[in-house]
């Protein structure tokens, strides 16, 4: 603890010093009022200060009163005087000081007089520790409770965009199996109509030029139908996935073969398939179907990202890492750029066009895993990209 003196008298200054440090307390010494305010001011300035009533520049009294304006760090103050008159040590009080010392000063009475001014400064000091952890702990809190209610806003959204997917899927599905199964019997109106009126073999120029065209358009609308129909068994899974939960110990390897029958017009002769698989793998916990969904969804994206490649090369790996079975599938296509890698998780983000992604592969198949305790990420490769995704063991 650090003890300011501000005395004119050199025998007050000597006499004073020598018993602070006597105590083995570290003392700063000045002559005059600016200096001893200039002392208190500074950062790490003395937590107890004896300062003579009467001084050059400022009076303690004059030192005290800026002091307590400057309303920086509490410094006790005692003031030294000759003065007893009780209406003087009103005003040493007024002006904030916190206690008084006759002069001449008696030594132990100065010793007395220090123990009680360091038990207070101490307990101020404990009580500015624990108000700096209150502040740190609420400002934790806050952060904390601002996270929360970010959590909350994002799951809130998801749940919306759910019920909203489900609500469009439903009534998306019920024009499209309307339109598709008129789409059929038009078709066999048609050829009923050329049969019926031969126009089968006429040659007139409108009659060629809409048989012609007339099974493009119907074959258009079939295409539409489908991809509408991809889009809301999509949008099906988007919403369902946080309710189904037929989990039971799977075998990966037989999810990884099962998944690449359902791939197999995707992964076209252009692809040089490999699997590997650690020996003695144990298996995994969860519900294969939708590790299956997961896995089409990566096989079929590499697969598009390979499909100008005369030899694709597509890899998948199985091991243990960390107590969790890890799936691994690398391709050796356009890979991604950095500027888009933090968006391909987002739903509904897709580089493929209107009509042939819905981006909601692999926010869904992250969906999964997640909701099965694994996590499903990205990483770059030198030519090409690499997802992997780990799942709990039996
Ligand atoms: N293996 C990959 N190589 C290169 N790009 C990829 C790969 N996997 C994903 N992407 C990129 O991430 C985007 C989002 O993928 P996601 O599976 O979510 O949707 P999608 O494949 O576009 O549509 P959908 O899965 O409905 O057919 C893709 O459009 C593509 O740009
Ligand atoms: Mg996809």
């Amino acid at each position: 603890m650090k003890i300011l003196i501000a005395d004119d008298d050199f025998i007050a200054r000597k006499t004073l010093s020598s018993i602070i440090s006597g105590e083995g307390l570290e003392c700063v010494v000045v002559e005059e009022g600016i200096s001893a305010l200039r002392e208190l001011s500074k950062p790490n300035s003395p937590t107890i200060a004896i300062l003579d009533w009467e001084m050059p520049g400022l009076n303690g009294i004059e030192v005290i009163k800026n002091l307590r304006k400057m309303k920086k760090k509490y410094a006790y103050c005692i003031l030294l005087t000759a003065k007893s008159d009780p209406k003087d040590v009103e005003t040493g009080f007024d002006a904030g000081a916190d206690d008084f010392m006759s002069k001449p000063p008696d030594i132990t009475l100065i010793r007395q007089k220090l123990t009680v001014a360091k038990r207070i400064m101490q307990y101020e000091a404990n009580k500015q520790a624990s108000q700096r952890e209150l502040e740190k702990y609420a400002a934790h809190m806050k952060n904390l409770a601002e996270d929360r209610a970010r959590q909350l806003v994002h799951a809130d959204r998801l749940a919306t965009l759910g019920t909203l997917s489900a609500g469009m899927a439903h009534e998306i599905n019920n024009p499209a199996t309307f339109i598709s199964g008129n789409i059929q019997t038009i078709n066999k109106c048609w050829k009923m109509l050329l049969d019926k009126f031969d126009l089968a073999e006429s040659s007139d120029p409108q009659v060629q030029y809409i048989r012609e065209e007339f099974p493009k358009m119907t074959e258009g609308i079939l295409t539409g139908v489908h991809r509408i129909s991809k889009i809301v068994s999509s949008l099906k899974s988007f919403s369902k996935q946080e309710k189904s939960f037929h989990r039971d110990f799977f075998d990966m390897e037989e999810a990884i073969n099962e998944s690449f029958n359902l791939c197999q017009n995707a992964v076209k002769y252009n692809i040089d398939v490999k699997t590997s698989f650690a020996p003695d793998l144990p298996q995994g916990y969860g519900d294969q179907k939708q590790i299956e969904q997961v896995l089409v969804n990566l096989i079929t994206n590499a697969a598009d990202s390979m499909s100008q490649l005369d030899t694709g090369k597509l890899t998948v790996e199985c091991f243990l890492e960390n107590n969790m079975l890890k799936t691994c599938i690398k391709d050796n296509g356009t890979g991604i750029r950095k500027y888009i890698a933090d968006k391909i998780f987002n739903p509904f983000y897709t580089t493929k066009g209107r009509t042939n992604g819905t981006g909601l592969g692999l926010s869904i198949s992250r969906s999964i895993i997640e909701e099965h305790g694994g996590k499903l990420n990205y990483s770059p490769l030198p030519q090409g990209s690499k997802f992997c995704f780990t799942l709990p063991i039996e």
